[in-house]
């Protein structure tokens, strides 16, 4: 079959762990015979160095015309360290996010046997963690209103939700619920925030359509210390955009390394696959960068694209790099891979397997 597949390196390592995926979808073509046709586009801090704009009107148009997007990563600490940047990297990935309707992201946190010692919990509390988390994403404190009154002294970031954007991605998570282990837990702040009452108050209601679903409601402060303590206990986790940045870069660690969480945000348009982590300015250009959150985001994306045998090539083939112990410096401190020798690896490997 052919693809047609919007690229969107981005900043920092972003084109790096992205060359790997790409590589590594070479060898799926290869194996299976399809065809992905790859439109390179800006976005980031190189969209703004070469055209002014974070996110040029070129890149939006090809990506709604794309069957599935790759993103590598943006942000630059140029920007970071000035908070009086009018424009700023992000601004595109916000727009872009809205602009495509990527609603829901997911962030599922599994746990490879093989990498149980890096995990910084205790093994007795590992076992069993297999969670996923719907991060709402186009909506909250992201998009509010903000701004700063006359004397620029003081801030605010509204943070609004409607019952239509609450149930959307609701939905999405009671469905997985439905076909994983039928337990889903909201996290908020009905305690104190409006909005999370809101949320409270849909999910309550969206609950009787699921009445298989065992649901539980948690205040994301308790979520955060349940995720260390007991990260066994959640299946599908609900929440809403800030606190499900926080509480999946904080779950990510669980597995060892930030560098290992893939993504995929869907909507009602085409969707996109991202490793969770950032653009890592550090690494970039020095071969260290980890690519598996990368590649396996690939993975997410021929799942979404129906390529169910291709998706779990790669998941093979990406265990068997770490039996074979071809790890990243995050990984190991013992003789690791290179960011190019990893993606050589996986991609070899995935041609050597046997067709099943
Ligand atoms: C993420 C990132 C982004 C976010 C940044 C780069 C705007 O941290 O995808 O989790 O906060 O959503
Ligand atoms: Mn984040």
């Amino acid at each position: 079959m052919n693809f047609n597949i919007t690229v969107l390196p981005g900043d920092g390592i972003g084109p790096e762990v992205i060359e790997q995926g790409v590589k590594v979808l070479g060898s799926i073509e290869n194996k299976y015979g399809h065809k992905f046709n790859y439109d390179y586009k800006l976005m980031g801090a190189v969209a703004i160095e070469s055209t002014g704009n974070p996110l040029p009107d070129e890149t939006i148009e090809s990506c709604l015309a794309s069957d599935a997007v790759m993103l590598g990563a943006i942000g630059d600490p140029k920007y970071d360290n000035d908070p009086t940047a009018k424009v700023r990297p992000e601004q595109g990935l916000l727009k872009l996010r809205k602009s495509l309707g990527l609603f829901a992201n997911i962030r599922p946190v599994t746990l490879y046997p093989e990498l149980e010692e890096l995990s910084p919990l205790k093994k007795e509390r590992l076992e069993g963690v297999d969670f996923v988390v719907y991060r709402e994403l186009t909506g909250g404190l992201y998009f509010g209103d903000k701004g700063r009154n006359e004397a620029g002294d003081v801030a605010f970031d509204n943070c609004e939700y409607s019952v239509e954007e609450i149930i959307r991605v609701s939905k999405l998570a009671f469905e997985t619920a439905m076909v994983r282990e039928k337990k889903l837990t909201l996290v908020d702040k009905a305690n104190v925030l409006e909005t999370s009452r809101l949320w409270r108050e849909t999910v309550q209601e969206l609950s009787k359509n699921y009445p298989k679903v065992n649901v539980e409601y948690m205040f994301v402060d308790n979520a955060a210390m349940q995720i260390i303590v007991n990260p066994a206990q959640f299946d599908v986790v609900v929440t809403e955009n800030l606190f499900g940045d926080i509480i999946t870069d904080e779950a990510s660690v669980l597995s060892g390394s930030l560098g290992l969480l893939p993504s995929a945000s869907v909507g009602n348009k085409v969707a996109m696959f991202e490793p969770i982590h950032g653009s890592y300015p550090q690494a970039a250009g020095k071969d260290i960068a980890n690519p598996i959150a990368t590649i396996m985001s690939v993975a997410m994306m021929l799942d979404h694209l129906k390529l169910y045998d291709e998706a779990k090539d790669i998941r093979d083939a990406v265990s068997a790099s770490f039996d074979a112990k071809i790890m990243s410096s995050d990984l190991t401190k013992d003789n690791p891979s290179g960011t190019i020798a990893i993606g050589d690896f996986v991609a070899a490997q995935i041609t050597e397997q046997v067709v099943a």
